[in-house]
């Protein structure tokens, strides 16, 4: 038996006939991969180039990770949005609206009668427009002496007259539209100076 028909009829079970080619007398088995690894690959294969195409192919088709995220965060607002309205009965106020809450509150409310017409203080109330505060700046602060006044010093607590809502509305405009608005007749500042 010569050399090489001694390898070739080797047992790994593939076709051993020898390929046509030889370089100095080397010549190559005709060693096919078995069936299932060849399928397999084609399989791997042909799932990557789905892969591929459905997440990376092409943009615009809703499966790239900036659409996915997209899709995603959307969702979530909408969410979000539907615990909120769930949580104030239904009714969600942007920014403007709570602004404008609040400055009709402080003019129907009363406010006016002790802090002015514009907020710039009085006889009675402390100049609102100034960054100076008896009781704080924070809006913890502010929501705290609305609801709860100061009788003593002639505050009048609104926690009964107004909703918790409505307060901080009062309280977003007074920060947000009143301090630094300069109204004339100001009343001289008092208290502390707010350090952001
Ligand atoms: C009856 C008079 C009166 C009314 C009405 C009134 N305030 Fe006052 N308010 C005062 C007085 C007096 C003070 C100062 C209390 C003190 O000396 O700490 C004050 C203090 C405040 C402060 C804290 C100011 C600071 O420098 O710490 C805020 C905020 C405020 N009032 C908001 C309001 C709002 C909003 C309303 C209407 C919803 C209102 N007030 C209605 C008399 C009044």
């Amino acid at each position: 038996m010569r050399e090489e028909d001694k390898i070739s009829s080797n047992s790994t079970g593939g076709n051993d006939e020898h390929e046509e080619h030889d370089f100095d007398g080397i010549r190559e088995l005709n060693n096919p991969a078995p069936n299932w690894i060849v399928l397999v690959f084609i399989a791997t294969f042909g799932f990557s180039l789905f892969y591929a195409i459905t997440y990376f192919g092409y943009p615009g088709n809703g499966n790239d990770q900036t659409s996915e995220y997209n899709r995603k965060s959307a969702a979530f607002d909408k969410k979000k949005k539907q615990q909120e309205e769930a949580s104030t009965g239904g009714v969600v106020m942007g920014e403007q609206e709570k602004l404008a809450s609040g400055a009709q509150l402080f003019a129907q409310k009363g406010c006016i009668a002790c802090h002015g017409l514009n907020g710039e203080g009085n006889q009675i109330g402390p100049n609102l427009t100034d960054n100076y505060w008896l009781n704080g700046c924070s809006e913890e602060s502010l929501t705290h002496m609305i609801a709860e006044g100061k009788p003593e010093k002639g505050m009048t607590p609104f926690k009964t007259m107004l909703t918790g809502e409505e307060i901080k509305n009062v309280a977003i405009f007074i920060t947000k539209k009143l301090v630094g608005s300069n109204p004339a007749n100001p009343k001289a500042p008092q208290g502390v100076e707010c350090k952001p």
